[in-house]
Protein backbone atom coordinates (compact mmCIF):
# COMPACT_ATOMS: atom_id res chain seq x y z
CA UNK A 1 0.00 0.00 0.00
CA UNK A 2 1.32 3.63 -0.97
CA UNK A 3 2.34 5.54 2.16
CA UNK A 4 -0.35 8.49 1.47
CA UNK A 5 -3.15 6.10 0.87
CA UNK A 6 -1.88 4.71 4.56
CA UNK A 7 -1.91 8.17 5.82
CA UNK A 8 -5.24 9.36 4.40
CA UNK A 9 -6.68 6.01 5.80
CA UNK A 10 -5.16 6.67 9.38
CA UNK A 11 -5.80 10.35 9.17
CA UNK A 12 -9.78 9.56 8.27
CA UNK A 13 -10.14 6.75 10.60
CA UNK A 14 -8.66 8.61 13.77
CA UNK A 15 -11.05 11.97 13.03
CA UNK A 16 -13.71 9.94 12.35
CA UNK A 17 -14.77 7.69 15.08
CA UNK A 18 -18.26 7.71 14.48
CA UNK A 19 -18.06 6.01 11.56
CA UNK A 20 -16.15 2.72 13.23
CA UNK A 21 -17.24 -0.33 12.58
CA UNK A 22 -16.68 -4.01 13.68
CA UNK A 23 -13.14 -4.97 13.00
CA UNK A 24 -11.77 -1.50 12.68
CA UNK A 25 -9.46 -1.93 16.00
CA UNK A 26 -7.40 -4.58 13.69
CA UNK A 27 -7.10 -2.53 10.66
CA UNK A 28 -6.05 0.55 13.17
CA UNK A 29 -3.43 -1.72 14.27
CA UNK A 30 -2.37 -2.65 11.42
CA UNK A 31 -1.99 0.86 10.67
CA UNK A 32 -0.26 1.96 13.47
CA UNK A 33 2.34 -0.64 12.78
CA UNK A 34 2.76 0.57 9.14
CA UNK A 35 3.38 4.06 10.27
CA UNK A 36 5.87 3.10 12.60
CA UNK A 37 7.83 0.71 10.03
CA UNK A 38 7.75 3.82 7.72
CA UNK A 39 8.90 5.59 10.71
CA UNK A 40 11.81 3.12 10.82
CA UNK A 41 12.31 3.27 7.37
CA UNK A 42 13.38 7.54 7.55
CA UNK A 43 15.41 6.34 11.11
CA UNK A 44 18.26 8.10 11.63
CA UNK A 45 19.58 5.10 14.50
CA UNK A 46 18.11 8.00 17.52
CA UNK A 47 16.30 5.11 19.40
CA UNK A 48 13.02 6.87 18.36
CA UNK A 49 12.01 4.63 15.26
CA UNK A 50 10.78 0.55 15.92
CA UNK A 51 14.16 -1.04 14.63
CA UNK A 52 16.48 1.15 16.84
CA UNK A 53 17.36 -0.62 20.10
CA UNK A 54 16.17 1.39 23.29
CA UNK A 55 16.21 -0.95 25.74
CA UNK A 56 18.05 -0.40 29.05
CA UNK A 57 20.74 -3.05 30.70
CA UNK A 58 21.98 -4.06 33.58
CA UNK A 59 21.85 -1.49 36.95
CA UNK A 60 20.22 1.28 34.44
CA UNK A 61 17.41 -0.89 34.74
CA UNK A 62 17.32 -1.82 38.72
CA UNK A 63 18.97 1.24 39.98
CA UNK A 64 18.86 3.59 37.01
CA UNK A 65 21.60 6.18 36.18
CA UNK A 66 22.85 7.84 38.81
CA UNK A 67 26.03 8.60 37.75
CA UNK A 68 27.65 11.19 35.32
CA UNK A 69 28.95 8.17 33.46
CA UNK A 70 25.76 6.49 33.96
CA UNK A 71 23.53 8.92 32.60
CA UNK A 72 26.08 9.59 29.62
CA UNK A 73 25.40 5.63 28.66
CA UNK A 74 22.21 5.81 28.94
CA UNK A 75 21.92 8.58 26.80
CA UNK A 76 24.12 6.81 24.24
CA UNK A 77 22.59 3.43 24.57
CA UNK A 78 19.15 5.35 23.55
CA UNK A 79 20.11 7.44 21.23
CA UNK A 80 20.49 10.97 22.82
CA UNK A 81 24.31 11.17 23.16
CA UNK A 82 26.96 10.21 20.43
CA UNK A 83 28.47 6.52 20.92
CA UNK A 84 32.10 8.29 19.72
CA UNK A 85 34.33 11.31 20.91
CA UNK A 86 36.72 12.76 20.06
CA UNK A 87 37.95 13.86 23.49
CA UNK A 88 42.57 13.09 23.97
CA UNK A 89 44.59 13.87 26.91
CA UNK A 90 45.03 17.80 27.20
CA UNK A 91 48.07 17.64 29.66
CA UNK A 92 50.82 14.74 29.16
CA UNK A 93 49.91 11.47 30.47
CA UNK A 94 51.96 10.76 34.03
CA UNK A 95 54.73 8.27 34.01
CA UNK A 96 53.55 4.52 34.11
CA UNK A 97 54.72 4.20 37.88
CA UNK A 98 54.22 7.24 38.89
CA UNK A 99 51.35 8.62 42.01
CA UNK A 100 49.92 11.00 39.96
CA UNK A 101 49.42 8.09 36.79
CA UNK A 102 48.02 5.47 40.05
CA UNK A 103 45.58 8.33 41.01
CA UNK A 104 44.03 8.68 37.15
CA UNK A 105 42.13 5.02 36.51
CA UNK A 106 42.61 6.03 32.86
CA UNK A 107 46.69 6.69 32.91
CA UNK A 108 47.77 3.44 32.74
CA UNK A 109 44.94 2.64 30.05
CA UNK A 110 46.92 5.16 28.14
CA UNK A 111 49.73 2.75 27.78
CA UNK A 112 48.07 -0.12 26.80
CA UNK A 113 46.05 1.39 24.06
CA UNK A 114 49.92 2.69 23.22
CA UNK A 115 51.20 -0.78 22.99
CA UNK A 116 47.46 -2.10 21.70
CA UNK A 117 47.69 0.73 18.59
CA UNK A 118 51.31 -0.85 17.95
CA UNK A 119 49.99 -4.63 17.82
CA UNK A 120 47.23 -3.82 15.54
CA UNK A 121 48.62 -1.64 12.88
CA UNK A 122 51.00 -2.57 9.68
CA UNK A 123 53.60 -0.34 7.61
CA UNK A 124 50.40 0.53 4.87
CA UNK A 125 48.52 2.02 7.46
CA UNK A 126 46.07 -0.69 7.62
CA UNK A 127 44.72 -2.64 10.36
CA UNK A 128 46.11 -6.06 10.60
CA UNK A 129 44.39 -9.37 11.81
CA UNK A 130 45.30 -8.80 15.34
CA UNK A 131 42.85 -6.06 15.15
CA UNK A 132 40.24 -7.47 13.16
CA UNK A 133 40.70 -10.43 15.89
CA UNK A 134 40.42 -8.13 18.77
CA UNK A 135 37.08 -6.82 17.39
CA UNK A 136 35.44 -9.98 17.13
CA UNK A 137 36.97 -11.32 20.35
CA UNK A 138 34.89 -8.20 21.87
CA UNK A 139 31.81 -9.59 20.66
CA UNK A 140 32.51 -13.15 21.35
CA UNK A 141 33.17 -12.18 24.99
CA UNK A 142 30.13 -9.44 25.44
CA UNK A 143 27.68 -11.26 23.28
CA UNK A 144 27.85 -14.56 24.95
CA UNK A 145 24.99 -13.00 27.14
CA UNK A 146 20.87 -12.94 26.23
CA UNK A 147 18.10 -11.22 28.28
CA UNK A 148 17.61 -14.41 30.12
CA UNK A 149 21.04 -15.66 31.39
CA UNK A 150 22.38 -14.99 34.77
CA UNK A 151 26.17 -14.56 33.35
CA UNK A 152 27.92 -14.04 30.42
CA UNK A 153 28.44 -10.89 28.90
CA UNK A 154 31.26 -8.58 28.75
CA UNK A 155 33.23 -9.98 31.79
CA UNK A 156 36.36 -11.57 30.37
CA UNK A 157 35.07 -15.23 30.35
CA UNK A 158 35.83 -15.98 27.16
CA UNK A 159 39.37 -16.20 28.03
CA UNK A 160 39.35 -15.93 32.24
CA UNK A 161 36.80 -19.27 31.28
CA UNK A 162 38.76 -21.11 28.65
CA UNK A 163 35.72 -20.57 26.27
CA UNK A 164 38.72 -20.37 23.69
CA UNK A 165 38.06 -23.96 22.81
CA UNK A 166 34.25 -23.39 21.96
CA UNK A 167 34.14 -24.10 17.72
CA UNK A 168 32.34 -20.63 17.52
CA UNK A 169 35.86 -18.97 18.92
CA UNK A 170 38.39 -20.79 16.52
CA UNK A 171 40.41 -18.27 14.65
CA UNK A 172 40.95 -16.20 18.03
CA UNK A 173 43.76 -18.10 19.49
CA UNK A 174 46.34 -15.83 18.78
CA UNK A 175 44.71 -12.39 19.88
CA UNK A 176 43.53 -14.48 22.88
CA UNK A 177 47.36 -14.81 23.55
CA UNK A 178 48.40 -11.89 23.16
CA UNK A 179 45.60 -10.52 25.22
CA UNK A 180 46.57 -12.82 28.27
CA UNK A 181 50.53 -11.80 28.07
CA UNK A 182 49.03 -8.02 28.26
CA UNK A 183 47.14 -8.52 30.65
CA UNK A 184 50.38 -10.48 32.94
CA UNK A 185 52.02 -6.92 31.82
CA UNK A 186 49.45 -4.51 33.29
CA UNK A 187 47.45 -6.41 36.19
CA UNK A 188 49.54 -4.85 38.67
CA UNK A 189 48.07 -1.89 38.23
CA UNK A 190 44.41 -2.91 38.78
CA UNK A 191 43.36 -3.62 35.22
CA UNK A 192 40.32 -6.05 34.63
CA UNK A 193 40.68 -9.00 32.04
CA UNK A 194 36.83 -7.96 30.55
CA UNK A 195 37.77 -4.41 30.26
CA UNK A 196 41.33 -5.75 28.12
CA UNK A 197 38.76 -7.17 25.80
CA UNK A 198 36.36 -4.44 25.36
CA UNK A 199 39.58 -1.67 25.03
CA UNK A 200 41.54 -3.81 22.52
CA UNK A 201 38.12 -4.17 20.30
CA UNK A 202 37.83 0.28 20.48
CA UNK A 203 41.59 0.48 19.83
CA UNK A 204 41.22 -2.12 17.28
CA UNK A 205 38.52 0.16 15.34
CA UNK A 206 39.85 3.39 15.48
CA UNK A 207 43.04 1.93 14.61
CA UNK A 208 41.89 0.49 10.96
CA UNK A 209 41.38 3.51 8.68
CA UNK A 210 38.24 5.51 8.74
CA UNK A 211 37.15 3.42 12.00
CA UNK A 212 35.12 5.73 14.33
CA UNK A 213 36.35 6.59 18.19
CA UNK A 214 33.87 4.42 20.22
CA UNK A 215 33.13 5.53 23.37
CA UNK A 216 35.40 3.03 25.99
CA UNK A 217 34.67 2.60 29.32
CA UNK A 218 36.48 1.01 32.67
CA UNK A 219 35.42 -0.96 35.71
CA UNK A 220 33.63 -4.01 34.38
CA UNK A 221 33.30 -7.29 37.10
CA UNK A 222 35.76 -9.94 35.68
CA UNK A 223 33.80 -13.48 35.70
CA UNK A 224 35.50 -16.88 35.54
CA UNK A 225 32.51 -18.87 35.14
CA UNK A 226 31.74 -19.85 31.70
CA UNK A 227 29.26 -18.42 29.60
CA UNK A 228 26.19 -19.72 28.56
CA UNK A 229 26.80 -21.94 25.31
CA UNK A 230 24.64 -21.39 22.12
CA UNK A 231 24.58 -17.50 22.22
CA UNK A 232 26.68 -17.20 19.31
CA UNK A 233 25.70 -16.50 16.31
CA UNK A 234 26.45 -19.24 12.99
CA UNK A 235 27.08 -18.21 9.68
CA UNK A 236 24.58 -21.00 8.12
CA UNK A 237 21.67 -19.27 10.12
CA UNK A 238 18.54 -17.76 8.33
CA UNK A 239 17.65 -13.96 8.37
CA UNK A 240 15.19 -14.55 11.18
CA UNK A 241 17.28 -16.34 13.33
CA UNK A 242 19.90 -14.51 13.60
CA UNK A 243 17.52 -10.66 14.02
CA UNK A 244 15.73 -13.25 17.38
CA UNK A 245 19.17 -13.90 18.56
CA UNK A 246 20.45 -9.98 18.85
CA UNK A 247 16.86 -9.11 19.77
CA UNK A 248 17.69 -11.58 22.97
CA UNK A 249 20.16 -9.29 23.55
CA UNK A 250 18.37 -6.50 23.27
CA UNK A 251 20.07 -5.68 20.12
CA UNK A 252 17.51 -4.95 17.58
CA UNK A 253 17.82 -5.09 13.53
CA UNK A 254 19.28 -1.32 12.95
CA UNK A 255 21.64 -2.24 15.76
CA UNK A 256 22.41 -5.72 13.92
CA UNK A 257 22.67 -3.87 10.68
CA UNK A 258 25.75 -1.91 11.65
CA UNK A 259 27.43 -4.04 14.02
CA UNK A 260 27.73 -6.79 11.29
CA UNK A 261 29.27 -4.09 9.12
CA UNK A 262 32.57 -4.90 11.21
CA UNK A 263 33.37 -7.58 8.53
CA UNK A 264 34.03 -5.24 6.35
CA UNK A 265 37.44 -5.26 7.87
CA UNK A 266 37.51 -9.38 7.83
CA UNK A 267 39.23 -11.80 6.04
CA UNK A 268 37.99 -15.69 6.83
CA UNK A 269 39.78 -18.32 7.66
CA UNK A 270 37.61 -21.02 8.48
CA UNK A 271 34.70 -20.51 7.04
CA UNK A 272 35.67 -21.98 3.91
CA UNK A 273 39.32 -22.83 4.81
CA UNK A 274 40.39 -24.01 1.06
CA UNK A 275 39.77 -19.72 0.61
CA UNK A 276 41.37 -18.97 3.62
CA UNK A 277 42.68 -14.99 3.85
CA UNK A 278 39.77 -14.24 1.46
CA UNK A 279 38.17 -10.85 2.23
CA UNK A 280 34.26 -10.17 2.68
CA UNK A 281 35.29 -6.64 0.69
CA UNK A 282 37.50 -5.76 -1.56
CA UNK A 283 39.33 -3.39 1.28
CA UNK A 284 40.08 -5.22 4.19
CA UNK A 285 41.82 -3.70 7.02
CA UNK A 286 39.85 -0.63 6.10
CA UNK A 287 36.63 0.02 7.85
CA UNK A 288 34.41 1.38 5.33
CA UNK A 289 30.97 0.67 3.32
CA UNK A 290 32.18 -1.07 0.32
CA UNK A 291 31.19 -4.17 2.60
CA UNK A 292 27.15 -3.32 2.43
CA UNK A 293 27.52 -2.52 -1.29
CA UNK A 294 29.43 -5.65 -2.40
CA UNK A 295 27.47 -7.83 -0.24
CA UNK A 296 24.12 -6.82 -2.31
CA UNK A 297 26.40 -7.23 -5.55
CA UNK A 298 25.99 -10.94 -7.78
CA UNK A 299 29.18 -12.36 -7.97
CA UNK A 300 29.75 -11.21 -11.47
CA UNK A 301 29.76 -7.32 -10.46
CA UNK A 302 32.17 -7.76 -7.70
CA UNK A 303 36.24 -9.30 -7.69
CA UNK A 304 36.59 -12.83 -8.13
CA UNK A 305 38.59 -13.27 -4.47
CA UNK A 306 35.73 -11.57 -2.11
CA UNK A 307 33.67 -13.83 -0.50
CA UNK A 308 30.72 -13.11 0.82
CA UNK A 309 29.35 -15.29 4.41
CA UNK A 310 25.81 -16.37 3.75
CA UNK A 311 24.38 -14.92 7.18
CA UNK A 312 25.72 -11.53 5.71
CA UNK A 313 23.88 -12.59 2.05
CA UNK A 314 20.51 -13.19 4.32
CA UNK A 315 20.64 -10.47 6.37
CA UNK A 316 21.19 -7.67 3.18
CA UNK A 317 17.97 -9.44 1.68
CA UNK A 318 15.61 -9.26 5.02
CA UNK A 319 12.76 -6.72 4.52
CA UNK A 320 13.42 -5.65 7.90
CA UNK A 321 17.29 -5.06 7.33
CA UNK A 322 17.56 -4.00 3.84
CA UNK A 323 16.31 -0.04 4.29
CA UNK A 324 18.98 0.33 6.73
CA UNK A 325 21.51 -1.96 5.49
CA UNK A 326 21.13 0.53 2.21
CA UNK A 327 21.33 3.64 3.46
CA UNK A 328 24.72 1.79 4.75
CA UNK A 329 26.07 1.11 1.23
CA UNK A 330 26.60 5.30 0.81
CA UNK A 331 27.08 6.75 4.14
CA UNK A 332 30.00 5.86 6.40
CA UNK A 333 29.45 8.52 8.77
CA UNK A 334 25.82 7.26 9.26
CA UNK A 335 27.42 3.74 9.72
CA UNK A 336 30.04 5.10 11.82
CA UNK A 337 27.33 6.88 14.08
CA UNK A 338 25.00 3.57 14.84
CA UNK A 339 27.92 1.09 15.07
CA UNK A 340 29.49 3.31 17.74
CA UNK A 341 26.18 3.26 19.49
CA UNK A 342 26.16 -0.49 19.09
CA UNK A 343 29.16 -1.47 20.43
CA UNK A 344 28.88 0.63 23.23
CA UNK A 345 25.90 -1.10 24.45
CA UNK A 346 27.41 -4.66 23.09
CA UNK A 347 30.43 -4.10 25.22
CA UNK A 348 28.49 -3.37 28.48
CA UNK A 349 26.09 -6.63 27.71
CA UNK A 350 25.97 -8.58 31.63
CA UNK A 351 27.42 -5.59 33.23
CA UNK A 352 25.46 -4.77 36.48
CA UNK A 353 28.09 -1.78 37.30
CA UNK A 354 27.36 0.49 35.13
CA UNK A 355 27.07 3.17 37.92
CA UNK A 356 30.85 2.58 38.79
CA UNK A 357 32.23 2.85 34.83
CA UNK A 358 34.24 5.16 34.32
CA UNK A 359 34.73 6.65 30.73
CA UNK A 360 38.50 6.52 29.10
CA UNK A 361 38.12 7.15 25.68
CA UNK A 362 40.50 10.12 25.74
CA UNK A 363 43.38 7.27 25.73
CA UNK A 364 42.20 5.96 22.16
CA UNK A 365 44.61 6.79 18.92
CA UNK A 366 43.13 9.82 16.68
CA UNK A 367 41.19 8.50 14.15
CA UNK A 368 41.86 8.48 10.35
CA UNK A 369 39.71 10.13 8.35
CA UNK A 370 40.83 9.48 5.15
CA UNK A 371 42.97 6.70 3.38
CA UNK A 372 44.81 6.01 0.21
CA UNK A 373 46.41 2.45 0.12
CA UNK A 374 50.21 2.73 -0.84
CA UNK A 375 50.00 -0.76 -2.63
CA UNK A 376 46.64 -0.45 -4.34
CA UNK A 377 47.69 -1.64 -7.70
CA UNK A 378 49.25 -5.06 -5.77
CA UNK A 379 46.33 -5.72 -4.26
CA UNK A 380 43.78 -4.72 -7.23
CA UNK A 381 45.90 -7.97 -9.20
CA UNK A 382 45.34 -10.22 -5.75
CA UNK A 383 41.65 -9.35 -5.56
CA UNK A 384 41.34 -10.46 -9.56
CA UNK A 385 43.39 -13.95 -8.42
CA UNK A 386 46.45 -13.00 -8.81
CA UNK A 387 48.87 -14.36 -6.27
CA UNK A 388 47.21 -16.45 -4.56
CA UNK A 389 49.48 -16.73 -1.82
CA UNK A 390 49.41 -12.98 -0.85
CA UNK A 391 46.30 -13.26 0.95
CA UNK A 392 48.48 -14.06 4.38
CA UNK A 393 50.56 -11.21 4.03
CA UNK A 394 47.77 -8.59 3.77
CA UNK A 395 46.71 -9.85 6.90
CA UNK A 396 49.72 -8.46 8.29
CA UNK A 397 48.98 -5.03 7.02
CA UNK A 398 52.55 -4.26 6.10
CA UNK A 399 53.13 -2.28 2.68
CA UNK A 400 52.68 -5.01 0.02
CA UNK A 401 55.87 -4.52 -2.27
CA UNK A 402 57.43 -6.11 -5.69
CA UNK A 403 60.35 -7.61 -3.92
CA UNK A 404 57.80 -9.43 -1.84
CA UNK A 405 56.10 -10.51 -4.68
CA UNK A 406 59.35 -11.85 -6.13
CA UNK A 407 60.30 -13.93 -2.73
CA UNK A 408 56.67 -15.52 -3.38
CA UNK A 409 57.85 -16.72 -6.96
CA UNK A 410 55.56 -14.18 -8.71
CA UNK A 411 56.48 -11.83 -11.38
CA UNK A 412 55.53 -8.43 -10.27
C1 LIG B 1 25.19 -12.59 12.16
C2 LIG B 1 26.17 -12.35 12.97
C3 LIG B 1 27.59 -12.79 12.73
C4 LIG B 1 28.07 -13.95 12.20
C5 LIG B 1 27.28 -15.13 11.70
C6 LIG B 1 29.50 -13.83 12.18
C7 LIG B 1 30.36 -14.81 11.72
C8 LIG B 1 31.71 -14.62 11.49
C9 LIG B 1 32.58 -15.59 10.90
C10 LIG B 1 32.19 -17.00 10.50
C11 LIG B 1 33.80 -15.03 10.77
C12 LIG B 1 35.05 -15.64 10.11
C13 LIG B 1 35.99 -16.25 11.08
C14 LIG B 1 37.12 -16.89 10.28
O1 LIG B 1 36.85 -17.81 9.51
O2 LIG B 1 38.29 -16.45 10.43
C15 LIG B 1 33.71 -13.69 11.27
C16 LIG B 1 34.72 -12.79 11.28
C17 LIG B 1 34.66 -11.58 11.90
N1 LIG B 1 33.58 -11.10 12.62
FE1 LIG B 1 31.73 -11.83 12.63
N2 LIG B 1 29.87 -12.63 12.69
C18 LIG B 1 28.73 -11.97 13.07
C19 LIG B 1 28.67 -10.75 13.68
C20 LIG B 1 29.76 -10.00 14.03
C21 LIG B 1 29.73 -8.85 14.85
C22 LIG B 1 28.47 -8.30 15.53
C23 LIG B 1 31.02 -8.38 14.95
C24 LIG B 1 31.57 -7.22 15.71
C25 LIG B 1 30.90 -6.26 16.20
C26 LIG B 1 31.84 -9.25 14.15
C27 LIG B 1 33.18 -9.08 13.93
C28 LIG B 1 33.95 -9.88 13.11
C29 LIG B 1 35.29 -9.54 12.67
C30 LIG B 1 36.04 -8.25 12.95
C31 LIG B 1 35.73 -10.61 11.92
C32 LIG B 1 37.08 -10.76 11.20
C33 LIG B 1 38.02 -11.61 12.00
C34 LIG B 1 39.33 -11.81 11.26
O3 LIG B 1 39.53 -11.31 10.13
O4 LIG B 1 40.16 -12.52 11.84
N3 LIG B 1 31.05 -10.24 13.63
N4 LIG B 1 32.43 -13.48 11.72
Amino acid sequence: MKFSTILALYASAKILPAMAWPGMKNIMAELEHKLAARQDEVGDGDGTDVEDSDELIGDLVTVGAVTDVAQQIQGVITGSIDGFSSEAYTTTVPAKKSAACAADTCCIWSYIAADMKKKFSGSSGRCNGFARAAVRMGFHDAGAWSKTSTNGGADGSLILAGEISRAENNGLQDIVSWTTSLYSKYKTYGVGMADMIQMAATVATVVCPLGPRIRSYVGRIDNSAPAPDGLLPDVNADAETLIQLFADKTIKTHGLTALIGAHSTSQQRFVNTSRAFDPQDSTPGIWDVNFYNQTLQPASAIPKRVFKFNSDVVLSQHPVVATEWNKFVTDQSDWNEDFSREYVRLSLLGVNNINNLIECTKVLPAAKTTYTPPDKAIILKWLAGQFPKLGKFLDSADKLNSTLLKSLGYTP
